[in-house]
């Protein structure tokens, strides 16, 4: 059987109902049940059930956005770096493969080819990358596993949330054998609070910038398939393939949904951060060459966010 933590969560829910899908048995834990939190009760827990593999879905993601997480550092730290590390030991002792949740928001823009030249840009809110984006989008390349987090601890300014997330990347890092799976942004055709379409719809002002975004059941599934596939244990970023902006994302919304309102954005970068956020977020573009080669199917961005909009099912 296979050991979902976290499994009342948003994305362990995704993976509960994939794991149903295909008929493998599972079981889903919770702190109440047992504080899988704690390495003793943990290894215990492995050592009497014997999974054949565990699914770490469990986190601190703040609600409703990450800005909370900046007034509970230590949840924060507990959820997304320790969590992670006792898992990766406790399964590394008992010779256990494991798959981590982790996230895209450790990475800030996208790789930028300009006169033969890539390079990273962190901002792609810049009017001239803007326009790249807009003209000439075979410029824009995701990073990929290779590249090193550039919106962390380590390469500041980060949120706290992604601080701990990439450091919880290199606090699992050569312990046993895990997959790092990277989500980013999900959004799926149900409508909810957690849900990135039913954000957008929701904000009172919406922000403008550049993102790859997962697909919720997509992803569950792809995990599901690298693992099913034997694919190599290491780090996947797992997105549907392509980048979006926000005001494609509306436009989508108004073309499909057509709720009849008009959407107002932020006017940039600094009165966003002047009045309707706390902390930096991330914005970025994911390289899926890795997940693909490994021979996971996954949607393009475009398909699933207008599959998506077409069944949608709003909350009642
Ligand atoms: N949602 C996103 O936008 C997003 C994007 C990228 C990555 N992720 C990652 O996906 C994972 C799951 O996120 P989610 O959105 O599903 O979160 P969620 O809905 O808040 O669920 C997380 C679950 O984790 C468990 N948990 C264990 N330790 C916890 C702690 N210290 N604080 C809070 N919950 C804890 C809880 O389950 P029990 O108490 O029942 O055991 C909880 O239901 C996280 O690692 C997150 O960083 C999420």
């Amino acid at each position: 059987m296979i050991l979902l933590l976290g499994a009342s969560g948003y994305i362990g829910q995704a993976f509960a109902h994939e794991l149903e899908r295909r008929g493998w048995p599972f079981v889903g834990l919770a702190r109440r049940e047992a504080d899988y939190t704690r390495f003793d009760l943990l290894l215990e827990y492995l050592r009497a059930k014997q999974p054949e593999l565990v699914i770490n879905a469990a986190g601190y993601t703040g609600k409703p956005n990450v800005d909370a997480c900046e007034a509970a550092w230590a949840d924060t730290l507990l959820g997304n770096t320790l969590l992670p590390q006792t898992v990766a030991h406790a399964c590394a002792a008992l010779g256990i493969p494991w798959g981590h949740v982790s996230s895209g928001c450790i990475y800030s823009g996208a790789k930028v080819t300009v006169g033969g030249q890539t390079r990273a840009e962190k901002d792609l809110t810049r009017p001239e990358l803007r326009a790249l984006v807009e003209k000439s989008p075979a410029s824009i390349h995701g990073y990929t596993e290779a590249d090193e987090p550039n919106f962390s601890f380590r390469r500041p300014p980060c949120s706290f949330y992604s601080g701990t997330k990439a450091l919880a990347e290199e606090a699992i890092a050569g312990i046993g054998r895990s997959y790092i799976w990277r989500l980013r942004i999900p959004f799926d055709e149900l409508d909810g609070a957690r849900n990135y379409l039913s954000k957008v719809q929701r904000y009172a002002k919406v922000y403008d910038n550049v993102n790859s975004i997962s697909h919720r059941g997509d992803y569950a599934r792809a995990c599901l398939d690298l693992w099913e596939r034997r694919a190599a244990f290491g780090i996947y970023n797992i997105t549907n393939p392509g980048f979006v902006t926000t005001r494609q994302v509306v436009g989508l919304i108004e073309k499909i949904l057509k709720p009849g309102r008009w959407f107002e954005f932020w006017s940039g970068d600094e009165e966003f951060y002047r009045t309707g956020a706390r902390v930096p977020r991330s914005n970025c573009v994911m390289d899926v060459s890795k997940l693909l080669a490994a021979g996971v199917k996954i949607r393009p961005i475009d398909e699933a966010l207008e599959t998506s909009l077409r069944n949608w099912k709003p909350e009642s």
